[in-house]
This record gives C-alpha cells, sequence and structure tokens, in this order.
C-alpha cells in the first residue's frame, strides 16, 4: 500500500502533469497560428505525452485503491513575444517538473515505500530525456531566430521526441 504522504503528494503531481499539458497545448496553438507546423505538431505531441503521464499516475492508484483526485489547473500563458519564449518556458517547466519527480521519489524512500519509489524510477527517466529534448531545442530556436524557416526544417529532419512507444512505460488509465 502506498504511504499517505506519497498518495496526496501524487494527486498534486497529476494536477502538474495536467497544467504542463495545458501549457504545451497553449504554444502549439500558438505556433499552429503563426504558420509553424512542424513546432506546432512537436508541441501537440508534448501535451499528449503530459496527459498521458497524468493518466500513468491516475492507474497507480486506481491500481493501489487510492482515492484519485481529478484536478482544476491554473490557465497556461498564451502570449509570447517571439518563438524562443515558449520553448524557454517549457524548458523551465521541464526543470520545475523534475523537481517534483525527484521530491516524489524522496517521500516514497523516506516512509519505506518501495513500490511507490519503483513507479516514480520511469518518470526520473522520462524527465531526462524531456530536459535535454527541450535544451536541444531551446538551443535551435535562439540560433534561428531570425530564420524560422530554419528551425522549421530542423523539426521536420530530426523529429525530436517523436521516440514511439516505449515498452517499460506505465499504463495510462483508460488507454
Ligand atoms: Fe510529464
Ligand atoms: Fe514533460
Amino acid at each position: 500500500m502506498p504511504s499517505d504522504a506519497f498518495v496526496a503528494q501524487l494527486n498534486e503531481q497529476i494536477g502538474h502533469e495536467y497544467a504542463a499539458h495545458q501549457q504545451y497545448v497553449a504554444i502549439a496553438v500558438h505556433y499552429d497560428a503563426e504558420t509553424l507546423p512542424q513546432l506546432a505538431s512537436f508541441f501537440y505531441r508534448q501535451a499528449l505525452e503530459e496527459r498521458d503521464h497524468a493518466m500513468m499516475m491516475v492507474q497507480y492508484l486506481i491500481d493501489a485503491d487510492e482515492h484519485v483526485i481529478v484536478p482544476g489547473v491554473a490557465a497556461p500563458q498564451v502570449d509570447f513575444k517571439d518563438i524562443v519564449e515558449p520553448v524557454s518556458l517549457a524548458l523551465q517547466q521541464e526543470r520545475r517538473v523534475t523537481e517534483q519527480i525527484n521530491a516524489l521519489a524522496a517521500t516514497a524512500r523516506n516512509e519505506g515505500d518501495y513500490t511507490s519509489e519503483q513507479f516514480v524510477q520511469w518518470f526520473i527517466k522520462e524527465q531526462v530525456e524531456e530536459v535535454a529534448t527541450m535544451s536541444d531545442l531551446l538551443r535551435v530556436v535562439e540560433r534561428s531566430r531570425d530564420d524560422v524557416m530554419e528551425v522549421e526544417n530542423y523539426m521536420a529532419r530530426e523529429q525530436p521526441g517523436g521516440e514511439g512507444s516505449d515498452p517499460t512505460a506505465p499504463k495510462p488509465a483508460g488507454a
């Protein structure tokens, strides 16, 4: 059985993952409106991944017979001054989530809740990838901020984050 402290913190994390989902939808819509389809589709895809993270956490709590709180979330930022700002916001968000995931692992360990500690391991690995993907992308958009087509070509060529399905990933609720 997961510890009460871990369950409370995981329920909060579900809210953070949904907030990340909403922020990525807002960024995708912004790029889509600017007719930057490659950047838009990257962020639409990232948004779906965040939604899956939330639903993986929901499934874990359901499997453990714990109470799931489906959260409301604060409104995302929707206005951006240039093509760099959304990516820089995304990188900050991924760094913050990494800290939150590490804090979840620390709570699980402090509580002697090894099952939850193991559950969190996949997210630790996932955050390493997401921070790396976003800092690569930040370098690209900073370098080419005056040549957006160069960024679009890079996205079309490299497909950052399009890693396909991961058999080690926890199952999202409803999948
Ligand atoms: Fe996430
Ligand atoms: Fe993420």
